[in-house]
């Protein structure tokens, strides 16, 4: 590491130094990245575990049996008293009030999307949702096409990314008043790293609406505290914010939200009683009506795990990490220009730290402003063991608008006569004529150090003509 430039770096971001118990805790816990020399980029995508986390996981494996939770013998109490722990841990680490908050489990955000898109009651109501939403969201508004509500779009806007507000308050105001009104948005974007504002929550409440707030890559970075804002659904992935396990996400979801739902099927686990000959069912109350079949009743105590082992860093160090590394970043990456003047990048989310998160979403330009393929940067990264990661980040509303895409031309794509056969990402940049279609994100996250970021900024410059 050159010295001057970890000194320069200080000096401008002096609160780095407040978060040094992470850099202990990456040579003991997460010694396998600088192993293996790996240059992990993409916590959006996925969070790293510590290996405490595994070894506490294995132990309990080991030493206990646990059976099926769905009976009421020892093994299966066991197992239940785990998940039954776990998921008043999940509750407590949002500071959600159990009389007020239910935590249910899914595989995945997504799981815990599609469990409110099959039973959120739409017809006549509305779904307005921002143009910066992960497909799991965007994909809610087939549930609600498919049962009659109107579907509107907040557009973002060039260059930070964030929502035009005077159209999202033109849209709040404006609820059905004839049916259900749902409004999603990102805390924080997946595309940009944009941080929107929470203050939404009231608003929308106060004129009708219920919110559905993705949280997904938010908390991995910045604490949630549900005794202060209270969205009626937020979706989560564990692992975006600890790393293991993999498979598990949960709904956390107001009671009062939570009885609008009507879901539209039960299954084993969601029933106090089916009848065959009698032709009904009962759903259970709370979480269980909404948790499929048996749960992954081994892998849920590792939330518990790895909750705790967030909270014994805290999102105060983890947050400041994020944010200085984010900062040199940003400041170095949009700098850095050609021999012929022409930018290296253009940056697409805000150019400072304030309002965003630790993912820096760019596009690379050769010396005479030509863009250079994502996929190219992606590979010439992969040879220096650099993981980010490229294309649009399932968020193709953000993409669009960052890349210049209008509706006109996605309406030519869509129409054209063979729409019908799949389309590539190949034929789709055909279709937009040469334009790019998709982005680089490189993402810091909660175990990233300043080597990490000097390895990919000494990358970036490699790319620069002489
Ligand atoms: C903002 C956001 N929402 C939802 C998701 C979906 O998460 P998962 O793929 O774990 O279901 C992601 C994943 O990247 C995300 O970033």
């Amino acid at each position: 590491m050159p010295i001057p430039e970890f000194e320069t770096f200080l000096q401008k971001y002096p609160t780095y130094k407040q978060t040094t118990l992470i850099d202990d805790l990456r040579k003991k816990e997460y010694a396998r990245l600088d192993r293996g020399e790996h240059i992990y980029l993409d916590y959006t995508g996925g969070g790293i575990y510590a290996e405490s986390q595994i070894q506490k996981h294995q132990k309990l494996l080991h030493e206990n049996v646990y059976g099926n939770p769905h009976s009421s013998n020892p093994t299966s109490f066991a197992a239940t008293e785990l998940v039954e722990g776990a998921r008043e841990y999940v509750l407590k680490f949002f500071n959600a009030d159990p009389n007020e908050y239910v935590a249910i489990f899914t595989s995945n955000a997504s799981g815990a999307l599609k469990l409110i898109g099959e039973s959120y009651p739409f017809s006549s109501g509305r779904y307005l949702l921002t143009f910066d939403n992960h497909n799991s969201v965007n994909g809610i508004r087939e549930f609600a096409h498919a049962r009659g509500a109107e579907v509107t779009y907040i557009p973002v806007m060039l260059p930070d990314m964030r929502v035009d507000a005077s159209q999202l308050n033109v849209e709040l105001a404006k609820p059905s008043k004839s049916g259900h009104n749902l409004f999603a948005y990102p805390a924080q974007s997946n595309f940009s790293s944009v941080k929107h504002p929470l203050e939404w929550i009231e608003k929308a409440h106060a004129h009708g609406w219920d919110v559905l707030l993705d949280a997904a890559a938010f908390v991995p970075t910045t604490k949630l505290d549900l005794s202060k804002v209270k969205p009626d659904f937020v979706p989560i992935s564990f692992y975006k914010i600890f790393g293991y396990p993999t498979g598990l996400g949960a709904l956390i979801a107001k009671k009062s939200a939570l009885a609008k739902l009507q879901r539209p099927w039960f299954a084993g686990g969601t029933i106090t009683v089916a009848s065959v000959q009698g032709d009904k069912y009962y759903l259970a109350d709370g979480a269980a009506a909404f948790e499929d079949g048996t749960l992954d009743y081994l892998n849920i105590p590792a939330i518990e795990i790895g909750l705790k082992h967030i909270e014994s860093i805290g999102y105060d160090a983890i947050s400041e990490r994020v944010k200085t590394l984010t900062g040199w970043l940003l400041d170095n990456l949009t700098q850095m220009k050609h021999s012929t003047g022409e930018r290296l990048v253009r940056l697409f989310g805000p150019k400072t730290t304030e309002g965003r998160g630790g993912a820096v979403t760019v596009n690379f330009y050769d010396k005479n402003g030509k863009a250079f393929d994502h996929r190219f940067i992606e590979s010439e990264a992969n040879k220096v063991n650099i993981s980010l990661r490229t294309g649009c980040f399932c968020n193709p509303g953000a993409g669009e608008i960052a890349l210049g895409i209008s509706r006109v031309e996605l309406d030519v794509c869509f129409t054209s006569p063979d729409h019908h056969d799949k389309m590539t990402i190949d034929d789709f940049r055909l279709c937009i004529d040469g334009k790019s279609s998709g982005a680089v994100r490189i993402s810091v996250g909660m175990v990233t150090n300043f080597n990490d970021v000097q390895a990919f900024l000494s990358f970036a410059r490699g790319l620069l003509s002489q």
